[in-house]
Protein backbone atom coordinates (compact mmCIF):
# COMPACT_ATOMS: atom_id res chain seq x y z
CA UNK A 1 0.00 0.00 0.00
CA UNK A 2 1.56 3.24 -0.92
CA UNK A 3 0.15 7.04 0.09
CA UNK A 4 0.58 7.38 -3.27
CA UNK A 5 -1.58 4.93 -4.76
CA UNK A 6 -3.86 5.16 -7.65
CA UNK A 7 -5.10 2.00 -8.00
CA UNK A 8 -2.18 0.08 -9.45
CA UNK A 9 0.60 -1.51 -7.38
CA UNK A 10 4.05 -1.12 -8.44
CA UNK A 11 6.25 -3.90 -9.52
CA UNK A 12 7.68 -5.54 -6.78
CA UNK A 13 11.52 -5.80 -8.13
CA UNK A 14 10.46 -1.44 -8.52
CA UNK A 15 9.49 -1.42 -4.93
CA UNK A 16 12.28 -3.29 -3.33
CA UNK A 17 14.51 -1.29 -5.38
CA UNK A 18 13.35 2.48 -5.02
CA UNK A 19 12.74 1.34 -0.84
CA UNK A 20 15.95 0.40 -0.50
CA UNK A 21 17.63 0.03 3.12
CA UNK A 22 14.86 3.11 4.35
CA UNK A 23 12.39 0.47 6.38
CA UNK A 24 15.45 0.08 8.38
CA UNK A 25 17.01 3.45 8.22
CA UNK A 26 14.02 5.47 8.88
CA UNK A 27 13.01 3.50 12.08
CA UNK A 28 15.80 5.90 13.40
CA UNK A 29 13.69 9.25 12.00
CA UNK A 30 9.91 7.75 13.66
CA UNK A 31 10.53 10.01 17.07
CA UNK A 32 11.13 12.93 14.75
CA UNK A 33 8.59 12.39 12.16
CA UNK A 34 6.20 12.57 15.02
CA UNK A 35 7.51 15.67 16.26
CA UNK A 36 7.47 16.65 12.85
CA UNK A 37 3.76 15.73 12.47
CA UNK A 38 2.86 17.35 15.87
CA UNK A 39 4.20 20.82 14.93
CA UNK A 40 2.67 20.48 11.64
CA UNK A 41 -0.90 19.66 12.77
CA UNK A 42 -0.91 22.24 15.44
CA UNK A 43 -0.04 25.17 12.86
CA UNK A 44 -2.83 23.46 10.54
CA UNK A 45 -5.24 23.96 13.10
CA UNK A 46 -4.21 27.61 14.16
CA UNK A 47 -4.88 28.47 10.48
CA UNK A 48 -8.39 27.03 10.24
CA UNK A 49 -7.41 23.63 8.29
CA UNK A 50 -8.14 21.29 11.41
CA UNK A 51 -10.66 21.54 13.63
CA UNK A 52 -9.28 22.06 17.51
CA UNK A 53 -11.28 18.82 18.45
CA UNK A 54 -9.82 16.76 15.63
CA UNK A 55 -6.07 18.40 16.54
CA UNK A 56 -6.73 17.24 19.89
CA UNK A 57 -7.57 13.56 18.86
CA UNK A 58 -4.63 13.64 16.12
CA UNK A 59 -2.44 14.43 19.13
CA UNK A 60 -3.11 12.02 20.99
CA UNK A 61 -2.54 9.21 18.53
CA UNK A 62 0.88 10.76 17.59
CA UNK A 63 1.42 10.17 21.17
CA UNK A 64 0.63 7.31 21.77
CA UNK A 65 3.02 6.33 18.28
CA UNK A 66 5.52 8.39 20.13
CA UNK A 67 5.65 5.84 23.16
CA UNK A 68 5.22 2.74 21.00
CA UNK A 69 8.83 4.37 19.18
CA UNK A 70 10.43 4.96 22.57
CA UNK A 71 9.42 1.43 23.58
CA UNK A 72 11.67 0.52 20.65
CA UNK A 73 8.45 -1.46 19.32
CA UNK A 74 7.86 0.38 16.02
CA UNK A 75 7.77 -1.37 12.66
CA UNK A 76 7.58 -0.11 9.76
CA UNK A 77 5.30 -3.02 8.23
CA UNK A 78 6.02 -5.20 5.10
CA UNK A 79 4.65 -3.38 2.08
CA UNK A 80 5.00 -0.04 3.54
CA UNK A 81 7.68 2.24 1.68
CA UNK A 82 9.25 4.96 4.61
CA UNK A 83 8.52 5.80 7.78
CA UNK A 84 6.30 8.53 7.11
CA UNK A 85 3.82 6.43 5.20
CA UNK A 86 3.77 3.83 8.48
CA UNK A 87 3.00 7.08 11.11
CA UNK A 88 0.19 8.11 8.57
CA UNK A 89 -1.29 5.22 8.13
CA UNK A 90 -1.20 3.78 11.47
CA UNK A 91 -3.12 7.23 12.31
CA UNK A 92 -6.06 6.31 9.73
CA UNK A 93 -6.19 2.97 11.09
CA UNK A 94 -7.32 4.09 14.13
CA UNK A 95 -9.18 7.94 13.02
CA UNK A 96 -10.12 7.20 9.56
CA UNK A 97 -10.78 10.44 7.65
CA UNK A 98 -9.24 12.62 10.01
CA UNK A 99 -5.95 10.75 10.08
CA UNK A 100 -6.23 11.61 6.05
CA UNK A 101 -6.30 15.18 7.43
CA UNK A 102 -2.26 16.28 8.18
CA UNK A 103 -0.93 15.76 4.95
CA UNK A 104 -2.84 19.06 4.00
CA UNK A 105 0.19 21.96 3.38
CA UNK A 106 3.42 19.01 3.65
CA UNK A 107 4.92 16.72 1.60
CA UNK A 108 6.98 14.15 2.26
CA UNK A 109 9.62 15.98 0.55
CA UNK A 110 9.59 18.67 3.88
CA UNK A 111 8.74 16.10 5.88
CA UNK A 112 11.70 13.84 5.39
CA UNK A 113 13.76 17.42 5.69
CA UNK A 114 12.17 17.93 9.17
CA UNK A 115 12.89 14.58 10.36
CA UNK A 116 16.74 14.58 9.03
CA UNK A 117 17.39 18.14 10.15
CA UNK A 118 16.22 16.77 14.08
CA UNK A 119 18.21 13.64 14.30
CA UNK A 120 20.73 15.40 12.63
CA UNK A 121 20.61 18.04 15.46
CA UNK A 122 20.38 14.88 17.58
CA UNK A 123 23.59 13.31 16.34
CA UNK A 124 25.68 16.39 16.23
CA UNK A 125 24.67 17.10 19.74
CA UNK A 126 26.00 12.67 21.11
CA UNK A 127 29.33 13.20 18.70
CA UNK A 128 30.13 16.66 20.85
CA UNK A 129 29.64 15.14 24.03
CA UNK A 130 31.62 12.67 22.86
CA UNK A 131 34.34 14.63 21.75
CA UNK A 132 34.18 16.75 25.10
CA UNK A 133 34.37 14.08 26.72
CA UNK A 134 37.59 13.05 25.33
CA UNK A 135 38.42 16.37 25.36
CA UNK A 136 38.80 16.16 28.96
CA UNK A 137 40.22 12.96 28.93
CA UNK A 138 43.13 14.44 27.30
CA UNK A 139 43.65 17.58 28.98
CA UNK A 140 43.27 15.40 32.24
CA UNK A 141 45.83 13.33 31.02
CA UNK A 142 47.89 16.16 29.98
CA UNK A 143 48.23 17.12 33.17
CA UNK A 144 49.09 14.68 34.71
CA UNK A 145 52.15 13.50 32.66
CA UNK A 146 53.07 17.01 31.98
CA UNK A 147 56.59 16.28 33.67
CA UNK A 148 57.21 13.75 31.70
CA UNK A 149 59.31 14.20 28.36
CA UNK A 150 59.56 12.04 25.40
CA UNK A 151 61.30 12.79 22.12
CA UNK A 152 60.00 15.20 19.63
CA UNK A 153 60.38 14.15 15.93
CA UNK A 154 60.49 16.44 12.56
CA UNK A 155 60.64 13.86 9.54
CA UNK A 156 60.18 11.15 12.18
CA UNK A 157 63.89 11.84 13.31
CA UNK A 158 64.49 13.12 16.71
CA UNK A 159 64.21 16.68 16.77
CA UNK A 160 63.47 18.51 19.96
CA UNK A 161 62.49 17.60 23.42
CA UNK A 162 58.79 17.38 23.79
CA UNK A 163 56.50 15.57 26.51
CA UNK A 164 53.01 14.05 27.12
CA UNK A 165 52.17 16.94 28.53
CA UNK A 166 52.52 18.47 25.31
CA UNK A 167 50.88 15.07 23.21
CA UNK A 168 48.27 15.02 25.00
CA UNK A 169 46.82 18.59 25.13
CA UNK A 170 47.89 19.13 21.65
CA UNK A 171 44.92 16.36 20.42
CA UNK A 172 42.67 18.11 23.08
CA UNK A 173 42.70 21.42 21.67
CA UNK A 174 42.58 20.06 18.17
CA UNK A 175 39.31 18.86 19.05
CA UNK A 176 38.74 22.40 20.01
CA UNK A 177 39.15 23.59 16.21
CA UNK A 178 36.93 20.71 15.10
CA UNK A 179 34.23 21.75 17.75
CA UNK A 180 34.03 24.42 15.62
CA UNK A 181 32.94 22.50 12.46
CA UNK A 182 30.40 20.46 14.78
CA UNK A 183 29.29 24.11 15.73
CA UNK A 184 28.70 25.08 11.86
CA UNK A 185 27.17 21.89 10.58
CA UNK A 186 24.60 22.03 13.84
CA UNK A 187 23.62 25.73 13.00
CA UNK A 188 23.33 24.88 9.38
CA UNK A 189 21.14 21.79 10.14
CA UNK A 190 19.17 24.08 13.09
CA UNK A 191 16.68 25.63 10.34
CA UNK A 192 13.59 24.92 9.38
CA UNK A 193 12.34 23.49 6.42
CA UNK A 194 8.65 22.79 6.86
CA UNK A 195 6.63 24.43 4.58
CA UNK A 196 8.09 24.40 1.40
CA UNK A 197 6.17 21.03 0.87
CA UNK A 198 7.05 19.33 -2.47
CA UNK A 199 9.99 22.03 -3.04
CA UNK A 200 8.40 24.93 -4.04
CA UNK A 201 5.61 25.73 -1.16
CA UNK A 202 2.02 25.79 -1.10
CA UNK A 203 -1.04 28.24 -1.62
CA UNK A 204 -2.12 27.37 2.27
CA UNK A 205 -0.99 30.40 4.43
CA UNK A 206 1.46 28.02 6.23
CA UNK A 207 2.34 29.84 9.70
CA UNK A 208 5.90 28.75 9.09
CA UNK A 209 7.37 30.92 11.90
CA UNK A 210 5.05 28.77 14.24
CA UNK A 211 6.79 25.65 13.23
CA UNK A 212 9.95 26.97 13.67
CA UNK A 213 9.03 27.95 16.90
CA UNK A 214 7.01 24.52 18.26
CA UNK A 215 10.51 22.36 16.49
CA UNK A 216 13.07 24.80 18.11
CA UNK A 217 14.83 25.06 15.04
CA UNK A 218 16.99 28.33 15.92
CA UNK A 219 15.83 29.97 12.25
CA UNK A 220 13.81 28.97 9.18
CA UNK A 221 15.09 28.18 5.88
CA UNK A 222 13.28 30.93 4.40
CA UNK A 223 13.45 30.63 0.53
CA UNK A 224 11.56 26.89 -0.27
CA UNK A 225 13.82 25.85 -2.27
CA UNK A 226 16.77 27.00 -0.63
CA UNK A 227 15.00 24.73 2.16
CA UNK A 228 15.02 21.70 -0.09
CA UNK A 229 18.56 22.54 -1.32
CA UNK A 230 19.63 21.93 2.32
CA UNK A 231 18.97 18.10 1.73
CA UNK A 232 22.53 16.88 0.83
CA UNK A 233 24.28 20.26 1.90
CA UNK A 234 23.25 19.62 5.45
CA UNK A 235 24.81 16.02 5.24
CA UNK A 236 27.55 17.20 3.78
CA UNK A 237 28.54 19.90 6.61
CA UNK A 238 27.93 17.49 9.11
CA UNK A 239 30.30 14.76 6.92
CA UNK A 240 32.82 17.80 7.25
CA UNK A 241 32.67 17.91 10.76
CA UNK A 242 32.62 14.06 11.35
CA UNK A 243 35.90 14.14 8.70
CA UNK A 244 37.53 17.03 10.82
CA UNK A 245 36.90 14.82 13.97
CA UNK A 246 38.22 11.56 12.35
CA UNK A 247 41.29 13.39 11.23
CA UNK A 248 42.42 14.02 14.51
CA UNK A 249 41.63 10.81 16.03
CA UNK A 250 43.03 8.69 13.14
CA UNK A 251 46.10 10.77 13.70
CA UNK A 252 46.06 9.94 17.80
CA UNK A 253 45.39 6.47 16.79
CA UNK A 254 48.39 6.20 14.53
CA UNK A 255 50.18 7.99 17.41
CA UNK A 256 49.22 4.96 19.63
CA UNK A 257 49.96 2.15 17.71
CA UNK A 258 53.48 3.63 16.71
CA UNK A 259 54.60 4.75 20.47
CA UNK A 260 53.33 1.22 21.33
CA UNK A 261 55.99 -0.41 18.89
CA UNK A 262 58.79 -2.32 21.19
CA UNK A 263 61.36 0.07 19.02
CA UNK A 264 59.59 2.95 20.75
CA UNK A 265 57.73 1.79 23.58
CA UNK A 266 56.29 4.60 25.03
CA UNK A 267 52.83 3.64 25.54
CA UNK A 268 51.35 0.31 26.69
CA UNK A 269 47.89 -1.04 28.01
CA UNK A 270 47.09 -4.01 30.26
CA UNK A 271 47.41 -6.98 28.86
CA UNK A 272 43.19 -7.46 28.48
CA UNK A 273 43.08 -4.36 26.19
CA UNK A 274 45.22 -5.83 23.67
CA UNK A 275 45.53 -8.51 21.05
CA UNK A 276 47.13 -11.43 19.92
CA UNK A 277 48.74 -13.45 17.80
CA UNK A 278 47.03 -17.27 16.32
CA UNK A 279 51.12 -18.08 15.74
CA UNK A 280 53.28 -15.70 17.40
CA UNK A 281 52.96 -16.45 21.51
CA UNK A 282 54.44 -13.21 22.60
CA UNK A 283 52.08 -10.74 20.71
CA UNK A 284 49.98 -7.82 22.33
CA UNK A 285 48.93 -5.88 19.56
CA UNK A 286 47.23 -2.21 19.29
CA UNK A 287 44.17 -3.79 17.54
CA UNK A 288 41.99 -1.18 18.79
CA UNK A 289 44.02 1.76 17.60
CA UNK A 290 44.38 0.01 14.15
CA UNK A 291 40.40 -0.06 13.71
CA UNK A 292 39.80 2.97 14.83
CA UNK A 293 43.03 4.32 12.62
CA UNK A 294 40.95 2.65 9.55
CA UNK A 295 38.05 3.47 10.71
CA UNK A 296 38.98 7.57 10.51
CA UNK A 297 40.51 6.88 7.51
CA UNK A 298 37.25 5.68 6.15
CA UNK A 299 35.26 8.36 8.11
CA UNK A 300 37.36 10.98 6.04
CA UNK A 301 36.28 9.80 2.76
CA UNK A 302 32.20 10.20 3.62
CA UNK A 303 32.16 14.25 2.27
CA UNK A 304 33.69 12.71 -1.01
CA UNK A 305 30.45 10.11 -0.88
CA UNK A 306 28.26 13.10 -0.30
CA UNK A 307 29.86 15.41 -2.54
CA UNK A 308 29.58 12.94 -5.21
CA UNK A 309 26.06 11.69 -4.52
CA UNK A 310 24.87 15.30 -4.69
CA UNK A 311 27.04 16.80 -7.23
CA UNK A 312 25.15 18.37 -10.18
CA UNK A 313 21.94 17.31 -9.46
CA UNK A 314 18.28 19.16 -10.54
CA UNK A 315 17.16 21.62 -8.96
CA UNK A 316 14.44 20.28 -6.22
CA UNK A 317 14.04 16.94 -4.92
CA UNK A 318 15.26 14.16 -6.37
CA UNK A 319 15.28 10.54 -4.93
CA UNK A 320 19.14 10.05 -5.50
CA UNK A 321 18.36 12.19 -2.16
CA UNK A 322 17.41 9.19 -0.20
CA UNK A 323 20.86 7.25 0.01
CA UNK A 324 22.56 9.81 1.85
CA UNK A 325 20.41 8.60 4.56
CA UNK A 326 22.69 5.41 3.97
CA UNK A 327 25.99 7.10 4.20
CA UNK A 328 25.47 9.66 7.13
CA UNK A 329 23.54 7.59 9.76
CA UNK A 330 26.64 4.50 9.75
CA UNK A 331 28.75 7.56 9.83
CA UNK A 332 27.87 9.23 12.64
CA UNK A 333 27.20 5.89 14.84
CA UNK A 334 30.69 4.74 13.77
CA UNK A 335 32.69 8.10 14.56
CA UNK A 336 30.62 7.93 18.28
CA UNK A 337 31.46 4.45 18.69
CA UNK A 338 35.32 5.32 17.93
CA UNK A 339 35.08 8.09 20.39
CA UNK A 340 34.02 6.26 23.32
CA UNK A 341 36.63 3.77 22.75
CA UNK A 342 39.26 6.45 22.66
CA UNK A 343 37.92 7.28 25.68
CA UNK A 344 37.86 4.04 27.42
CA UNK A 345 41.27 2.78 26.49
CA UNK A 346 42.79 6.11 27.03
CA UNK A 347 41.95 5.77 30.73
CA UNK A 348 44.45 2.99 30.93
CA UNK A 349 47.03 4.08 28.94
CA UNK A 350 50.62 3.61 30.66
CA UNK A 351 53.22 5.61 30.08
CA UNK A 352 56.56 4.64 30.53
CA UNK A 353 59.20 7.40 32.65
CA UNK A 354 62.37 8.44 31.98
CA UNK A 355 62.00 7.84 28.09
CA UNK A 356 64.69 10.65 27.10
CA UNK A 357 67.30 9.49 29.53
CA UNK A 358 68.30 7.01 26.23
CA UNK A 359 71.05 8.00 24.81
CA UNK A 360 69.47 7.52 21.47
CA UNK A 361 67.54 10.59 22.36
CA UNK A 362 71.01 12.75 22.82
CA UNK A 363 70.38 15.02 20.42
CA UNK A 364 67.32 16.01 21.77
CA UNK A 365 69.48 18.57 23.46
CA UNK A 366 71.43 19.95 21.12
CA UNK A 367 68.93 23.24 20.17
CA UNK A 368 68.37 23.89 24.20
CA UNK A 369 72.33 23.58 24.14
CA UNK A 370 72.64 26.62 21.18
CA UNK A 371 69.91 28.72 23.47
CA UNK A 372 71.96 28.52 26.61
CA UNK A 373 75.11 29.53 25.14
CA UNK A 374 72.74 32.65 23.73
CA UNK A 375 71.87 33.80 26.45
CA UNK A 376 75.66 33.82 27.51
CA UNK A 377 75.97 36.21 24.74
CA UNK A 378 77.12 34.46 21.85
CA UNK A 379 75.53 35.10 18.31
CA UNK A 380 72.73 32.42 17.26
CA UNK A 381 74.78 30.95 13.78
CA UNK A 382 77.89 30.82 16.03
CA UNK A 383 76.40 28.85 18.11
CA UNK A 384 74.60 26.85 16.26
CA UNK A 385 78.38 25.88 14.49
CA UNK A 386 79.90 25.20 17.60
CA UNK A 387 77.43 22.80 18.93
CA UNK A 388 76.96 21.45 15.29
CA UNK A 389 80.60 20.57 15.43
CA UNK A 390 80.93 19.11 18.27
CA UNK A 391 78.09 16.84 17.65
CA UNK A 392 80.36 15.66 14.45
CA UNK A 393 83.58 15.13 16.33
CA UNK A 394 81.94 13.24 19.21
CA UNK A 395 82.18 15.82 21.46
CA UNK A 396 79.03 16.59 22.39
CA UNK A 397 77.64 16.16 25.93
CA UNK A 398 73.70 16.74 26.14
CA UNK A 399 72.04 18.30 29.25
CA UNK A 400 69.00 17.19 29.89
CA UNK A 401 67.12 19.61 30.92
CA UNK A 402 64.19 21.89 29.65
CA UNK A 403 63.37 25.25 30.50
CA UNK A 404 60.54 25.84 28.08
CA UNK A 405 58.29 28.71 29.36
CA UNK A 406 56.39 30.65 26.49
CA UNK A 407 52.84 30.76 26.04
CA UNK A 408 51.94 26.64 25.12
CA UNK A 409 55.85 24.97 25.85
CA UNK A 410 56.69 22.24 27.53
CA UNK A 411 56.40 24.16 30.88
CA UNK A 412 53.12 26.78 30.36
CA UNK A 413 50.81 24.28 28.90
CA UNK A 414 48.05 26.74 28.76
CA UNK A 415 45.55 24.04 29.79
CA UNK A 416 43.35 26.25 31.27
CA UNK A 417 43.24 28.59 28.44
CA UNK A 418 42.72 25.44 26.23
CA UNK A 419 39.57 24.41 28.43
CA UNK A 420 38.10 27.57 28.57
CA UNK A 421 38.19 28.05 24.52
CA UNK A 422 36.60 24.92 24.42
CA UNK A 423 33.88 25.65 26.38
CA UNK A 424 33.02 28.84 24.56
CA UNK A 425 32.92 26.91 21.52
CA UNK A 426 30.59 23.98 23.11
CA UNK A 427 28.45 26.43 24.43
CA UNK A 428 27.74 27.64 21.09
CA UNK A 429 25.91 24.81 20.34
CA UNK A 430 22.58 25.28 22.37
N1 LIG B 1 12.23 8.04 1.26
C1 LIG B 1 12.20 9.30 0.59
C2 LIG B 1 13.54 10.03 0.82
O1 LIG B 1 14.23 9.72 1.76
C3 LIG B 1 11.09 10.12 1.12
C4 LIG B 1 10.67 11.21 0.21
C5 LIG B 1 9.93 10.64 -0.94
N2 LIG B 1 9.56 11.66 -1.85
C6 LIG B 1 9.27 11.39 -3.14
N3 LIG B 1 8.95 12.42 -3.87
N4 LIG B 1 9.30 10.20 -3.63
O2 LIG B 1 13.87 10.88 0.07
Amino acid sequence: MKLWSKGFEPDKMIEQFTVGKDRDLDLRLARYDVQGSMAHIRMLESIGLLESDELEVLLKALGEIAEVIERGEFVIEEGVEDVHSQVEFMLTAKLGDIGKKIHSGRSRNDQVLVDLKLFMRDELRHIAGAVERLFNRLLALSEEHKEKLMPGYTHLQVAMPSSFGLWFGAYAESLADDMQMLVAAYNIANQNPLGSAAGYGSSFPLDREMTTRLLDFGTLHYNVVAAQMSRGKTERAVSMAIGAVASTLGHLAMDVCMWMCQNFGFVSFPDELTTGSSIMPHKKNPDVFEIMRGKCNRLQAVQNEIALLTANLPLGYNRDLQLLKDIIFPASTELIECLDMADFMLQHIRIKSDIVEDPRYDYLFTVEEVNRLVLEGMPFREAYKKVGLEVQDGTYRPVREVHHTHVGSINNLCNKEIADKFASIASRMK
